[in-house]
């Protein structure tokens, strides 16, 4: 019989990732590895009213940015900066040796990364929306 491909829901294919994960690590990666996800959100609060929010995930010693949202009438007042600032500081505690982000190539949020300290890594082609994205980095440590 031919081998199906079916579109699933999450939970189905739990007990498998569980059963196969450590091993599929180690080929992946070439070493043994335990695998350990963090999440960390952060708020910008002033007056008991939230001006900004940022989230980062951790895994793999490395820090992604998943995202920095500050209210449009609350920009320019470094906000942004002391949110990233703040997610370093817990990125760093956890041992991330760096931080990553992206953004479309040459837009605002590239030259906010930027000012943060960023440096662009790379810029991948027609990726998201099709758009140029540059991938950029904070060394920690
Ligand atoms: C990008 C964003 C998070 C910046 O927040 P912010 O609080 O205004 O940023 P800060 O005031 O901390 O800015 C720090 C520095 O970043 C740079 N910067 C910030 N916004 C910029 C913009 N629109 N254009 C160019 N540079 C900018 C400046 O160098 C700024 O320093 P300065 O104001 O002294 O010149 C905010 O504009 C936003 O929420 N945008 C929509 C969502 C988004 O693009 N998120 C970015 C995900 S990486």
């Amino acid at each position: 019989m031919p081998v199906e491909i079916l579109s699933v829901q999450p939970e189905a294919n739990a007990a498998f990732a569980r059963a196969h994960d450590r091993e599929a690590l180690k080929s992946y990666y070439g070493f043994t590895v335990v695998w350990h996800e963090q999440r960390h959100d952060f708020s910008a609060v002033e007056d008991g009213t939230t001006l900004g929010v940022a989230t980062i995930e951790i895994a793999a010693s490395l820090a992604t940015v998943k995202g920095v949202i500050v209210a449009p009438e609350a920009r320019r007042r470094g906000i942004g900066r002391a949110l990233l600032a703040q997610a370093s500081d817990v990125a760093n505690y956890y041992n991330c040796h760096k931080m990553t982000a992206e953004a479309p190539h040459g837009s605002a949020a590239q030259a906010f990364l930027e000012a943060c300290g960023y440096h662009v890594e790379a810029v991948l082609p027609q990726h998201a929306f099709k758009l140029d994205m540059a991938v950029l980095r904070k060394f920690l440590l």
